[in-house]
């Protein structure tokens, strides 16, 4: 039976992947705010720490542990879940934030192609891991991090890899409408379990995202993006406010539903990206 009222935001536990940087660490820290556990799941325990510092010291929250995850290695996110569950025993939110752009092609060591396998099919692993212990919390809600360059993006299951013929861009839009399928796909499936699933676009957001692949002229309009506590706004309106508690299946842009491109409301093709990822992530049975 799924509780009608969520626990006090002091008994929540959350999890933010990419915690340590841009929209994450302020994810992490608007959520620190809020209360509960919040824990910074991060690839590199040194940049883990000095995020955490920062949220302790402006939150006064201490209880933001660094939990160390690369979303790019399946054997990393399963060792992170096995730490988590022997830390915690529930879980309220979960935000797949987490991501990378490539302007090259590189391989990850499970030899998946980067760009998909961290910003998509390591947080379709995270979230599956972890489906139990947010089905036993509900009223309990997934949050991903997506973007409207999924507008553009294609899936090419002839090519998912991009070994053919690799454009960054390309790559990147693909797992950006990866997320935005998987979140309806799963939103679907957990249908009245009292999860909920919902992706975001964050704004376009000054952070260290791409910085070494981004081509020069996006460096001359950075200072013009707007600032990480900006795109923390709807992370954190997911993951925690009221107002969305039963709110499912839906793209936000400004803390608000908006309609995501034509293709990713594709029920079929989000089925069929489903049934290989689950093999992709070593999840079927
Ligand atoms: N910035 C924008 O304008 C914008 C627009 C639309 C969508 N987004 C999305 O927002 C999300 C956050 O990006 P951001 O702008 O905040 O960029 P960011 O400042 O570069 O932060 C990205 C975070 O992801 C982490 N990360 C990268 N690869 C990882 C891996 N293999 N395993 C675990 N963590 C990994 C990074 O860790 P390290 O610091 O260790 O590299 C960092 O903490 C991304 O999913 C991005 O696609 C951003």
């Amino acid at each position: 039976m799924t509780p009608a009222v969520p626990p006090a935001f002091a008994e929540r536990v959350w999890i933010v992947t990419g915690a340590n940087s841009g929209i994450g660490k302020a994810t992490a820290l608007g959520l620190a705010r809020l209360g509960g556990s919040v824990v910074l799941a991060c690839r590199n325990a040194e940049r883990g720490a000095t995020a955490r510092e920062e949220i302790v010291r402006s939150t006064g929250n201490d209880k933001t542990p660094v939990m160390i995850v690369d979303l790019g290695s399946q054997v990393s996110i399963r060792s992170f879940v096995e730490d988590f569950r022997r830390t915690h025993n529930r879980l309220d939110a979960l935000v797949n934030n987490a991501g990378i752009f490539r302007r090259r092609r590189h391989v990850t060591v499970d030899g998946l192609e980067e760009q998909f396998a961290v910003n998509y099919l390591g947080g379709f692993l995270l979230t599956h891991l972890l489906l139990d212990l947010l089905k036993a919390s509900a009223p309990s809600r997934v949050v991903n991090v997506s973007s409207s360059a999924h507008e553009g993006g294609r899936i090419d299951f002839d090519d998912l890899q991009g070994e053919g013929r690799y454009r960054g861009f390309r790559a990147y839009g693909q797992s950006k409408l990866a997320q935005v399928l998987f979140t309806y796909e799963l939103a679907r499936q957990l249908d009245g379990t009292g999860v909920t699933v919902n992706a975001c676009h964050p704004g376009v957001i000054r952070t260290n995202f791409g910085r070494d692949d981004w081509p020069w002229a996006v460096h001359l309009v950075r200072p013009f993006f707007k600032s990480p506590e900006k795109g923390a706004d709807t992370p954190i309106y997911l993951a925690a406010s009221p107002e969305v508690g039963g709110v499912t299946g839906k793209y936000f842009r400004k803390k608000a539903p908006r309609p995501s491109s034509e293709r990713s409301r594709n029920p079929e093709l989000a089925r069929r990206l489903y049934e290989v990822s689950l093999d992709l992530a070593g999840l079927r049975p």
